[in-house]
Formats: structure tokens, C-alpha cells, sequence
């Protein structure tokens, strides 16, 4: 499914006024990646990205955001759909019109991390890193728990 015929009262926006802060927060501080964000970090997260909102009668209901440089890498994040809202093609749709961003194309390196929704992410072409001895990270699972 793409953008253009999503389900009847449903629209996708990269207009960044859009976003609903109570929303993002409510359930970004709730998930398995980063329980406990407080909310002033999920503000500036956000104004440092470049947020997608899916909407349903103008009330947000799902979210993604791209960490870039808008030349060669994008780092694709917090993808939600909220619960009520799930399994109408939604997160297709959004991860669509996210990687047909005009400010996205002919990057060299897309990248994302998740712990169970690959095949969401398969059918644009994201595969398990070919060299995972190559890649590194710092990483801080439960820092928002004080863990
Ligand atoms: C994952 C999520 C965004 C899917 O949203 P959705 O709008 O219900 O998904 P869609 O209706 O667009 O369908 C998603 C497709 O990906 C598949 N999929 C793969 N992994 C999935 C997962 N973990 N959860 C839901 N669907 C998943 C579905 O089976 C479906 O494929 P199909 O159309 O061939 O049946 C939503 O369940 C959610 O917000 N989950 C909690 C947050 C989360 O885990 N986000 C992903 C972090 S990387």
C-alpha cells in the first residue's frame, strides 16, 4: 500500500508542526528500545530529525524518524503504529513515503535496528548486514531506566 490510498481519514506528513509531542512521548517512553525517555529528550530527538506522523482524522496515531545527512546515510527510527490503529497497512505505507522522501534519495547506506519486524522491513530491501564483524556500536540498553 502506498501513501495514496491509505485507508479512508488516514494521511501521512513530514511536516514537522504536525507531530504531537504527548504521543510520541506516550509511547516511545513505553517501549522495549527506550523505556523510561523522558520527555524533554523525546523533544529534542525530535527536532533534530526528520519525523514522519501517520494521522487519522488530524489525531497522530503512528510515528517514524530518520536520523541523516540527507546525502549518503539515514538511520530509521521509532517506527509505531499505535495499537488500535494496527494491521491496516499503515506501517507499509509509512516506511514507503519515508524511503520515497525527496531528501532521501541516492543515499549509500540505509540502516535500522529491530528486534522482530525484519520482514516489515524486507520488502524495501533492508537484509541482515552482510559483514556484522565490521560494524560496531556503542550501545546503552536501559538508560532511560537508570539500569
Ligand atoms: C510493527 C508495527 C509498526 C506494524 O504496524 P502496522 O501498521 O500494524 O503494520 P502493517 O499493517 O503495515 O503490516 C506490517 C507488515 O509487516 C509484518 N510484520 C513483521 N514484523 C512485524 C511486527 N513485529 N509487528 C507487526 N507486523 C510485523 C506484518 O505481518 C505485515 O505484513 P503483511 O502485510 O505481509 O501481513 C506495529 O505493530 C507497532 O507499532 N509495533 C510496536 C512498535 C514496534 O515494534 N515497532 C517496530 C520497531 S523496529
Amino acid at each position: 500500500m502506498s501513501a495514496a490510498d491509505l485507508p479512508e481519514g488516514y494521511d501521512i506528513s513530514a511536516d514537522p508542526t504536525r507531530l504531537n509531542l504527548d504521543v510520541i512521548h506516550g509511547f516511545i517512553s513505553q517501549s522495549y528500545w527506550a523505556k523510561g525517555m523522558p520527555k524533554a529528550l523525546v523533544e529534542k530527538m525530535v527536532r533534530h530529525s526528520l519525523g514522519f506522523g501517520v494521522y487519522h482524522h488530524a489525531e497522530q496515531v503512528g510515528f517514524a524518524r530518520v536520523v541523516t545527512d540527507k546525502t549518503t546515510f539515514a538511520y530509521l527510527a521509532d517506527v509505531f503504529v499505535l495499537p488500535e490503529h494496527r494491521g491496516k497497512g499503515l506501517s507499509k505505507a509509512l516506511v514507503e513515503e519515508v524511503l520515497a522522501y525527496p531528501d532521501l534519495q541516492g543515499l549509500r547506506r540505509w540502516m535500522l535496528v529491530t528486534a522482530d519486524a525484519q520482514s516489515l522491513y524486507e520488502r524495501f530491501g533492508f537484509k541482515a548486514v552482510a559483514h556484522p564483524e565490521r560494524h560496531m556500536e556503542i550501545h546503552r540498553p536501559g538508560l532511560y531506566e537508570g539500569v
